[in-house]
This record gives structure tokens, sequence and C-alpha cells, in this order.
């Protein structure tokens, strides 16, 4: 364990029980707020920590919060549990080995933002992590963590866990809003955006677990501290988790700016099988791919993953060994998209299902050319123009995969088989 503000302590049988939290320094930071501090001094801190969200879209945590009006009556705050991006497996550890770090965020931000009713909404599959909060908040509740009148200062607080029902869209947060409601899972028109008018209408905060996990290290160790660490403009560490072709897979706490080709090739212990890197995708399944030669450079901060013409997204690297056919490879996640999307808006509802057709088609050895050409068109009818970002994320990764992979599938189409047959990856 090396990591900073995640993985600083070994995982054991009982890591994720309030006993070993607080022997570890746990619930300072929620003292240290509710004792010494206004809610707007915690907010100015999360403000000049820099912390940016780690659910996918990087904006800055203290600048959302100050969105919510300081005189609304009312004001939710939501963890977003839902963590559905393919190759994503963060926010599970969190909830699995240190729950009590969440809660004591979310009982922070909820201070900060004046909130007396907080939910959790739990991505419908998780087990182990639904039952391992539900216990953790049993316990805090038990010790006067949560509830009323949290530690005798007056601030009181509950936090409601709300299970998903396995939807990938209700990880968006206005979708999740919804769900949280009880309606159906469709994303909202934005404006308005939920810190003016959320959850049943009232200003609502939607934070990602290891966003809100990351603020009580902020509090104990001031947000000079969190500022300094790695890259100046989006500071922080972050949890990458490492999947697909390599040795090692699993997660990694790293500061931004670290390389992405370190994380690869020793933490992660190399490609599989000591074969050669194709690609990489570098920040979840929705992000642009990049090819092995393209990642030499470039480091795990939004800036230089933005200059290779990708994104940081939500940490998830996920790693493509030589062999792999990239044909086949896009449609199991054009499939997801399709699947996933809510049919709400007519351009991600038949742009994603073309696409995916499309490509059924080609691996079933019945595509032509002309397939391809159309397969490049779709993605300009889809972005931009959908309620929210599942069309963009669908037509990222098929724009990358044709502009830099776009010989196997004119190869697939014309010839009805892949490149690749024969010595395929496993
Ligand atoms: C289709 C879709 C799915 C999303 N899924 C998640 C998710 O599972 N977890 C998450 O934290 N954010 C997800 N997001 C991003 C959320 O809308 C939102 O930006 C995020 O929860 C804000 O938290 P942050 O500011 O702490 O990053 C998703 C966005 C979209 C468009
Ligand atoms: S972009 Fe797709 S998922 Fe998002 S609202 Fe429109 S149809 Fe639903």
């Amino acid at each position: 364990m090396n990591g900073t503000v995640f993985m600083t302590f070994p995982v054991t049988a009982t890591s994720h029980t309030l006993a070993d939290y607080r022997a570890r320094g746990g619930y300072a930071g929620l003292e240290q707020a509710l004792r010494q501090h206004t809610p707007a001094e915690v907010g100015e801190r999360a403000k000049a920590s820099g912390l940016q969200g780690r659910g996918g879209a990087g904006f800055m945590t203290g600048l959302k919060w100050e969105f919510v009006a300081r005189d609304a009556p009312v004001v939710y705050l939501c963890c977003n549990i839902d963590e559905g991006e393919p190759g994503t497996f963060k926010d599970r550890w969190i909830l699995e080995h240190s729950p009590h770090q969440l809660i004591e965020g979310m009982l922070i931000a909820a201070y900060a933002l004046r909130v007396r009713h907080a939910f959790a909404y739990i991505r419908g599959e998780f087990d182990l992590p639904l039952r391992r909060l539900q216990a953790a908040l049993q316990e805090a509740q038990a010790a006067g963590l949560v509830g009323d009148n949290i530690l005798g200062t007056g601030f009181s607080c509950d936090i409601v866990v709300h299970r998903g029902a396995g939807a990938y869209v209700c990880g968006e947060e206005s979708s999740l809003i919804n769900s949280l409601e009880g309606k159906k899972g469709f994303p909202r028109n934005k404006p308005p955006f939920p810190a003016v008018r959320g959850l049943y209408q009232k200003p609502t905060v939607v934070n990602n677990v290891e966003t809100l996990a990351t603020v009580p290290w902020i509090l104990v160790h001031g947000s000079e501290r969190y500022a300094a660490i790695g890259v100046k403009k989006s500071p922080g560490t972050r949890l990458f988790g490492v999947s697909g072709h390599v040795e090692r897979p699993g997660l990694f706490e790293k500061p931004t700016g670290y390389p992405l080709a370190q994380l690869i090739f020793d933490d992660a212990g190399g490609i599989l099988g000591g074969r050669k890197l194709k690609a990489v995708i570098p920040g979840g399944s929705s992000t642009p791919i990049l090819t092995g030669a393209e990642i030499e450079n470039v480091t795990l901060d939004p800036e230089s993953m933005g200059k290779a013409g990708s994104m940081v997204g939500s940490g998830a690297v996920i790693v493509i060994a030589e062999g792999t056919c990239m044909v086949r490879l896009l449609q199991v996640l054009s499939r997801f998209y399709a699947h996933e999307s809510c049919g709400q808006c007519t351009p991600c509802r038949e742009g994603t299902d073309w696409m995916n057709r499309i490509l059924e088609r080609v691996i079933a050895g019945r595509g032509t050319p002309a397939d391809i050409a159309t397969l490049r068109r779709i993605p300009s009818g889809i972005q931009g123009n959908t309620v929210c970002a599942l069309g963009d994320a669908a037509s990222m990764p098929v724009v990358s995969f044709l502009k830099k992979f776009g010989d196997e599938f004119d190869h697939y189409a014309t010839h009805g088989r892949s490149l690749h047959d024969g010595r395929l990856a496993p």
C-alpha cells in the first residue's frame, strides 16, 4: 500500500469497520469541520484544494458546491455510487474497504451545503459494497456520527441508501435524481442544473464516491497540501483501475501527472504474455482510444490526455494487446451503449442501435464497405444533439476506432473476416 488518500492501510478482514477506521484517524475531518469551521469555510477549503470531480466530467467540486444558493431552505446531497462505466471499479473498492471514509466525506459535504437529508444512490448489481455501506451506516448511527445532533454539535444529517435497478444511464446525475424520485431514469434537460433545481425541485449536489471520500483528507491535512500533489491544474491523487491484457490488473492510487506507460508497464506488470501493446482506452469505455505509440509521453491528467486526444474520464485504463480484433472489440462496446440508451432522444436511440447493428452485420461476415462508410457518418448525427452525454459516450469510441484502426474495419467488411483470424488475443 503506497497511496496518499486511499490506499494507505493494509486491507484486512476488518479494515471496513468503524473501529479500524477510527484507529487510522477516521472522523477527525468531520470533528474538525463541525467544531472549528463554519459551513462556508469548509466550502472554501474544498475550493482551495483544487479537487475536481472523479465521476468522469472533472468539474471543480468547490465551485459546484458554491452554485447552491446560500439562502436555500432545503438542499440535498446525492452520492453517485452507480459506477457503471465499463472498466471502472474504484468506487466499489472504497465501499468494500473504507466505507466510513465515504460517510465522513458525505457528512462534511452535507455540513458545508447545509443538507439535512443526504442520499447514497447505489448501483443495483452491487452486493458486498451495499452490505458494507449499510453496516457502516449502522455503526456510524450507533456512534452518534449520523442522524440527530452529530457529535453533540447541533448539526443533524441522515443518509438514506437507495438501490438503483441496473441502468447505466442512471449514473447521469439528472437521471439519478429522477430515479431517486421513483420516476423512470430519464436524464433531464439542462438548464436548470441540479444545483439550482434537482431532487424534488430543490437545489441538489451530486458527487462521485471518490470525490466525496477525498474530502476528509483535505480537512485534516489542509487544502494547500492537497493542491501540492500532482499537477497544478488538476491536483491530488486518483484511483486508476487497470484492466485488460496486463500481467497484474488492479487498482492503483497515483498522483495526477503520473506517466500512463509507467502505470501499465511497471505497476500493472506489462502486457500479458510479453506481447506488444496495441492500444489503450485510458478513461473508461467511452473515452477515445489511443494507440500504443500515442501513449508514450502521456501523463494521467486532463491536459496531457487532452493533447493526446483523449480523457482521464473515470480513471479506468483498459489495455489492449497486439492481436486483438478491434472490430469485435468495438462491437462489444457498441452493444453496451445501444442496450443502455434510455431511448428518450431519437439521435441516441436510433444511432446507437444502427451502429451496433452495422457492427453485428460486419462481424457476422455480411458487411459491405458501404456499411463502414455509414458507420463513419452516424456519430456526427448524435454528438451534441442529445439530452445527456450518453450519446457522445457511444460515439467517441466509434470515431476513434475508425480513425486509428480503419484498415481493420475495411478488411472485415470487404473479406467477411477479421484481419486477426487465427491469431486472436484471449
Ligand atoms: C451516461 C452517464 C453515466 C454516468 N455514470 C456515472 C457513474 O456511474 N458515477 C458517477 O460518479 N458519475 C457518473 N456520471 C457523471 C455524473 O453525471 C456526474 O457528472 C457525477 O456524478 C458528478 O460527480 P463529480 O462532480 O464528483 O464527478 C455519468 C454521466 C453520464 C452521462
Ligand atoms: S442521449 Fe441517449 S441516454 Fe441520454 S437522454 Fe438521450 S436517449 Fe437517453
